[in-house]
């Protein structure tokens, strides 16, 4: 019986030690110690062992069993440790160093070409004293319409088809309403600024998009006129494209204006001879502005009698395809990384 024990002492060390993962230890311990293990049966079998020699074969399978358990948690434990240093010696990353340099450009964002119009657009506005207001995009019919002299049934509703919700809100699709807001905020004198995403039921083409950007402004102060708002949109839109340009004026109906204008500027592609951009005029239509209706200043609790005032929408897709020269208004909300990398 000694010597059977002392067999699979030997063979379970042996293999112990030879052993190079952990599955293949579990298989010895399985093998050995496990329920139907060589020396568990043993173990098991003590009452059939004559009582002599009970007491001593019982010890020394005991001594042997725990000699074994401890050889196999020893080769786990060391074996998990190689494990773990392996993986950090092969995984092993400097995390301290710089990326290599395309890598890192590649990466890096890009600033939108609307965002950066917007901003430039806030730049130079609140420089010159404008101070910068924001709207909620989903808009009740009062502030997109009502307030901005657009009454229920009015035809110029017409214009601006768009997107409601259940409950009788709507997708704004003016940043007009911004005025309104602005309007129940500050008392005049005041210059405010509003840009924001604004929406259109409209089908998309080249030059249509459900889904767009514009800057409203508006100057409240005593005696504005039309000379007031040229020269702030002039000195605006030479800041803008960073040279001199030529603005005119045409009429415009807007129901929050009046007079109502739209302003064009001369085309900066061909520099007023005639090109595709401007279909052969020379100008290019650019901003819908005028001097704030007196029924609009009456509903943003303004006296029409003290006050006056100029607005403007400026549509901020229109400019960046100006400025940067892009032909297609679908690009903007492409999401295509070509087209936004250009920037
Ligand atoms: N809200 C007008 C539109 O989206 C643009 C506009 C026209 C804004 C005249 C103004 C304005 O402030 O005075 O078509």
């Amino acid at each position: 019986m000694q010597n059977e024990l002392d067999k699979i002492r030997a063979e379970a060390l042996a293999a112990t030690t030879t052993a190079s993962s952990i599955e293949e230890v579990e298989e010895i311990r399985i093998q050995y110690l496990g329920r139907k293990g060589a020396l568990t049966q043993i173990l098991r079998s003590l009452g059939n062992i004559p009582p002599e020699e009970r007491s001593s074969v019982g010890k020394l399978s005991n001594r042997y069993k725990v000699e074994i358990e401890t050889a196999i948690e020893e080769k786990r434990t060391s074996l998990s440790r190689t494990g773990s240093e392996e993986l950090v010696r092969k995984q092993w990353i400097d995390v301290t160093l710089d990326a290599p340099a395309a890598t890192t450009q590649e990466r890096l964002g890009r600033i939108h070409p609307i965002s950066q119009i917007q901003y430039e657009i806030e730049d130079i506005l609140t420089s010159m004293g404008f101070e910068i207001h924001d709207g909620p995009e989903v808009e009740t019919d009062y502030y997109n319409f009502e307030a901005l002299n657009i009454p229920k049934h009015h035809p110029a509703r017409d214009m601006q088809d768009t997107f409601w919700t259940e409950d009788g809100n709507l997708l704004r699709t003016h940043t007009s309403a911004i005025q309104v807001r602005a309007m129940e905020k500050v008392k005049p004198p005041f210059r405010v600024v509003g840009p924001g995403r604004v929406f259109r039921y409209e089908s998309t083409d080249a030059s249509h998009e459900n889904t767009f950007y514009q800057v409203e402004g508006m100057m409240v102060d005593r005696d504005i006129t039309v000379s007031h708002l040229i020269y702030v949109m002039k000195k605006l839109l030479q800041e803008i494209f960073h040279r001199d340009v030529a603005v005119r004026l045409r009429p415009g109906y807007f129901p929050f204006v009046e007079p109502g204008f739209e302003l064009d500027i001369h085309c900066l592609i061909c520099d007023g001879a005639g090109c595709s951009v401007c279909k052969q005029s020379g100008w290019v239509e650019l901003l819908p502005c005028g001097l704030v209706h007196p029924n609009v200043l009456r509903m943003g609790g303004i006296n029409p009698d003290e006050w006056s005032g100029f607005a403007f929408g400026l549509g901020l897709n229109r400019l960046a395809m100006m400025k940067y020269g892009i032909n297609d208004i679908r690009h903007f909300l492409s999401g295509d990384i070509r087209f936004l990398k250009q920037f």
